[in-house]
């Protein structure tokens, strides 16, 4: 079948980084065509220039075979081209509808009619199954329901060709289940979608044709019934992957967080321990509260009831700077809104939260502190031209690694919360962070995991606490935990 779109021999450098060496890429009328490889590969690059969104050097855009000129994303929106981005590109204080629409509000004579826009909007969010009213405010949504409205807005533009750049990283399995019955009625229709995930599970189970890319080039295309998961892995990472969990048990040390009967506005009546050494988890589905534990413990929610100890010391209700002082760290869930400083390069990103290590007298020890920062962006792989490059010109899944990267300078940490801690990880880079943390563990430190997935906790921890509404409903052993008895509790 002759392909939609298609592109040939692309190059496209960026100052220090070649992102793209000679990429060919096609797509079908109704196929799931799968864009797979590690962080950095160039996935999103690919993505943003069949958007229109990015020039490139050399090179050649076809639409039905005919050489195509798409210099903007308006060119590319005319032509039936509709993206939905790995970073979330909403208007926070805009309406669901403004934005579903945004550029392109139905109006008359100047003026806007809102009565039709409500209409549409409520017709394409019943597409994507998203119950909520036009007019909410975007800001108000989380990130799962945010994430839906990118794509309502992309199939209000009657895409011929819909991307999908790692569309499951923030739904639940329900939503992930709507989204993919979504994606199969559309290829029905004779879409044709380009998907990226690092799920495996994910690509199996909807593409047609799986292209992969290493280290900007384009290693293989080709029908995803002729792959399996092992030669998946090997085609990506290029080479032997070793286990990928690799957790050692070692019985725990002192009670390093006690925290009892804690409430807040989000949670109620939370108890658990963590020894050193030990890996905590927490399951549930988005929404039942975990992230808010978390919260509340660190003293970002205000805390309305229970005592929280760290390292047998008191914790003082609603202040950050104890739990810094004390010795609690957290790598957040969402890293665009909390995480990162996007003006910031790589290494100062990394070394913010452990610049008293470095200081002496009041003065920052540059030197350490590179040094330091580069023994663990080398440890995670992290890929950048230089220390000194902005974060926010990393590819997604290394602005994440920066991220732990951060607390895992830090030397006083007693406790650790990671949420979501390989969200948009490649398995490469996945397997290395399991490491990591097994391996500060071992060394002493309490680990909480909150993670939406489950073999991601069955694999880590040695406890798994489920939470549902707010609230503890059950805590599993590793030895008897498995994911039914996980979902049993979360549903
Ligand atoms: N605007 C930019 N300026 C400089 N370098 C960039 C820019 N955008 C991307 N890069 C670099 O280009 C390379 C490819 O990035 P890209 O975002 O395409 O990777 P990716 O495959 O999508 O990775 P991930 O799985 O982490 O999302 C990376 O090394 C990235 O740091
Ligand atoms: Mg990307």
């Amino acid at each position: 079948m002759e392909p939609l779109v298609e592109l040939r021999g692309i190059h496209k450098q960026y100052p220090g980084v070649y992102a793209l060496k000679g990429v060919d890429f096609d797509l079908r009328p109704g196929e799931v065509h799968a864009l797979v490889g590690e962080n950095g590969a160039g996935k999103s690059t690919l993505i943003k220039i069949l958007a229109g969104a990015v020039s490139f050097e050399q090179g050649e855009y076809r639409i039905e075979g005919k050489p195509a000129q798409i210099h903007s994303p308006q060119d590319a929106i005319r032509r039936g081209i509709s993206v939905v981005y790995q970073e979330l590109e909403l208007a926070p204080r805009l309406s669901v509808a403004e934005n579903i629409f945004f550029g392109r509000l139905p109006s008359r004579r100047g003026r806007v009619l809102w009565a039709q826009l409500y209409r549409d909007s409520a017709l394409v969010l019943e597409q994507v199954g998203l119950e909520v009213d036009p007019e909410t405010e975007v800001a108000r949504l989380g990130i799962a329901a945010q994430q839906l409205v990118e794509i309502a807005r992309a199939l209000s533009c009657q895409a011929r060709v819909l991307v999908m750049d790692e569309p499951t990283s923030a739904l639940t399995p329900s939503e992930i289940s709507r989204l993919f019955g979504l994606v199969r009625r559309l290829r029905e229709q004779g879409t044709a979608i380009l998907y990226v995930s690092h799920k495996l599970q994910e690509i199996f189970a909807l593409a047609d044709r799986v292209t992969v890319l290493r280290d900007g080039a384009r290693v293989a295309t080709s029908g995803a019934g002729e792959l399996d998961e092992a030669r998946l892995i090997g085609l990506m990472v290029g080479r032997p992957l070793g286990e990928m969990f690799s957790r050692r048990h070692r019985p725990g040390g002192a009670p390093a967080l006690e925290v009892e009967g804690l409430s807040t506005a989000r949670v109620r009546d939370i108890s658990f321990q963590v020894r050193a050494g030990e890996i905590v988890g927490f399951s549930g589905l988005m929404g039942a509260g975990r992230t808010e534990v978390a919260r509340g413990v660190l003293g970002l929610d205000r805390r309305l009831a229970g005592r929280v100890r760290v390292g047998g010391e008191e914790l003082p209700p609603d202040s950050c700077a104890a739990a810094r002082r004390l010795g609690l760290g957290l790598v957040p869930e969402d890293r665009r809104g909390e995480g990162i400083f996007p003006q910031l390069g790589v290494g100062h990103n990394a070394s913010i939260a452990a610049l008293e290590q470095f200081s002496r007298r009041g003065w920052i020890e540059g030197g350490r502190e590179r040094e330091a920062v580069a023994a663990q962006v080398r440890r995670l792989e992290v890929r950048t031209p230089s220390l000194g490059q902005r974060i926010s010109l990393l590819s997604g899944g290394n602005q994440q690694k920066v991220l732990i990267a951060r607390w895992l300078l830090r030397q006083a940490l007693v406790v650790l919360v990671v949420d979501e801690p390989t969200r948009g990880i490649d398995v490469g880079a996945r397997a290395e962070i399991y490491r990591l943390l097994d391996e500060l563990a071992g060394q002493g430190l309490g680990l909480v995991v909150i993670s939406s997935e489950l073999p991601e906790l069955l694999g880590l921890c040695d406890r798994i606490l489920v939470m549902k509404g707010g609230r503890i409903t059950g805590a599993l052993e590793r030895a008897e935990a498995t994911q039914e008895k996980l979902l049993a509790l979360a549903l």
